[in-house]
């Protein structure tokens, strides 16, 4: 039996592209490099909500204005594709875990007109590259992109992102580097997932080291008073300088069906 055609893994993402939502376990991760013409960047800016454009209006490096132009740009092409909303229809509220507040912490999509929120999403920048991963209603959804540098200096970080036990199992595989990379971004898109983002110690949530179906492994988050277990997959992004990707969702009977799809924006 012939086998059916691959999806793309690059794809144009205008104004006039047309995709279908995620649904049920699938979850759809969109990046970009974030080298992209001028004309693009001030288009987009020219989509985002007004909160976001007086954060970016705020920045004082361009390459964090850069990332954030492009992140909350794409989220809101990749939604008003989906819906056929326009941009400035396309609402963003935001929640705290650890505080309960409501001008930071998890960005989500309100429902508007009564029409409920299309997607769930979540969005993680590194040095040069921005991903967005957008997934079926209600799900919750994190995604974390670590930039693989060479030669990088642990010590800084070990022992906020490592228990010793990991740490130590870390250093006995084949590229210790790119284990404890990977292991990162599996722990970071985890907490992004549940919404505590880095209000919590990532020494307390703990990934198996073993892959089961669909590529993903489980995932546990143990706060204080509470503990959810997820699933996580690792991503793999043909980006020009190497990244860790990992894309994680709460409470999910079946692993994330996760396609991978460079953003051609234009
Ligand atoms: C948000 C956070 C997870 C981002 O981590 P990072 O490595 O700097 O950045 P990433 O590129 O991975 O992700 C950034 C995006 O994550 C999303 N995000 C923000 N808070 C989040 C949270 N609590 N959970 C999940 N995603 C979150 C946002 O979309 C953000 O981009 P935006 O601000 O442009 O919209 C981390 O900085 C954090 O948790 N900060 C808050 C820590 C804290 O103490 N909070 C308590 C306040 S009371
Ligand atoms: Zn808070």
């Amino acid at each position: 039996m012939p086998l059916p055609p691959s999806p793309p893994d690059a794809l144009a993402v205008s104004a006039a592209s047309s995709f279908a939502p995620p649904t049920g376990a699938q979850a759809q991760l969109w990046w970009t490099s974030t080298t992209v013409p001028a004309t693009v960047l001030a288009e987009l800016r020219g989509t985002l909500d007004p909160a976001t454009a007086g954060r970016v209006d705020g920045m004082v490096r361009e390459a964090d204005r850069r990332r954030t132009i492009l992140a909350h740009g794409l989220l809101r092409r990749l939604v008003c594709t989906f819906t056929g909303l326009a941009p400035a229809d396309v609402q963003l509220a935001r929640h705290c875990e650890s505080c309960d507040a409501n001008d930071h912490g998890k960005p989500y999509l309100v429902a508007v007109d009564g029409q409920p929120a299309p997607v769930a999403f979540n969005l993680a920048h590194s040095a040069d590259v921005v991903a967005v991963v957008v997934a079926a209603p209600g799900a919750r959804v994190g995604v974390d992109v670590e930039s693989v540098v060479e030669g990088f200096d642990w010590e800084p970080v070990r022992r906020h992102v490592f228990t010793d036990a990991e740490w130590g199992a870390s250093g006995a595989a084949a590229d210790p580097s790119a284990e404890r990379f990977a292991l990162w971004a599996r722990k970071e898109a985890s907490a992004k997932a549940t919404g505590d983002g880095l209000s919590i110690d990532l020494r307390h949530v703990s990934i198996s080291p073993f892959e089961g179906p669909g590529g993903a492994r489980t995932s546990r988050l143990t706060a204080p008073g509470a503990t959810t277990d997820l699933l996580v997959v690792d991503a793999a992004l043909p980006t020009a300088e190497p990244v860790s990707a990992a894309v994680a969702v709460v409470g999910q009977a079946e692993p994330p069906a996760l396609r991978v799809t460079q953003a051609l924006l234009d």
